[in-house]
């Protein structure tokens, strides 16, 4: 038996009523976010991932269009001061496939690495993930729930939730300010 306490982990929901706020939580992820993290998306066709995706390279600065060798169509690599992999797992036949494809170097590349349809590879993902799953709630309307098992992507998560109850109190207190 391990002695060490297991981790009760963590949650936190972010409600998006429309594609800018789901750019403003990509927006708070990328200064969570540190090189080395994987990030893993999971939520049905069309829920939003690669929205998010695009928005967190965006607020890094990174390079608008993705790096994609033509052998490699499921990983892009967005280029920046830290670069960001962005994986489709979608079409991969399972974790097999994604170590085949460099699953491995990308993983220990010291970019960050967001992966969409994650679920289909975690047994070759590492604890430390944070989990994001966006659920449709509308046309416009996403549920965000970030989730972490460790206390290193608990970390993440709670300046996460930080970062987005200031911003969301700032707008409301403008006036005041
Ligand atoms: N609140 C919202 N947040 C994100 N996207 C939204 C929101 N409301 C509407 N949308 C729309 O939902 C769609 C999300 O598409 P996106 O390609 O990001 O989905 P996906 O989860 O990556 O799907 P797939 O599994 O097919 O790759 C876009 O057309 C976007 O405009
Ligand atoms: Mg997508």
């Amino acid at each position: 038996m391990p002695s060490e306490t297991p981790f009760p982990g963590v949650r936190y929901e972010f409600p998006s009523a429309s594609e800018s706020e789901t750019y403003r939580f990509g927006a708070a992820l990328a200064r969570v976010l540190q090189p080395g993290d994987v990030v893993c998306l999971n939520g049905r066709l069309g829920a939003g991932k690669t929205r998010l995706v695009q928005a967190v390279a965006a607020a890094m600065g990174n390079d608008s269009q993705p790096v994609t060798s033509p052998t490699f169509t499921l990983i892009h690599e967005y280029v920046g001061d830290v670069d960001l992999f962005h994986v489709d797992a979608y079409r991969l036949r399972d974790s097999d496939e994604f170590l085949e494809l460099g699953g491995e170097e990308i993983l220990a590349a010291g970019g960050i690495c967001l992966i969409e349809w994650a679920n289909r590879i975690d047994d070759v993902l590492p604890r430390d993930a944070l989990h994001i799953t966006l659920d449709v709630l509308g046309e416009n309307v996403r549920e965000i729930s970030v989730s972490a098992t460790t206390g290193k992507a608990a970390g993440r998560v709670e300046r996460l939730r930080q970062i987005l109850e200031e911003s969301a109190q700032s707008s409301g207190d403008s006036a005041s300010d």
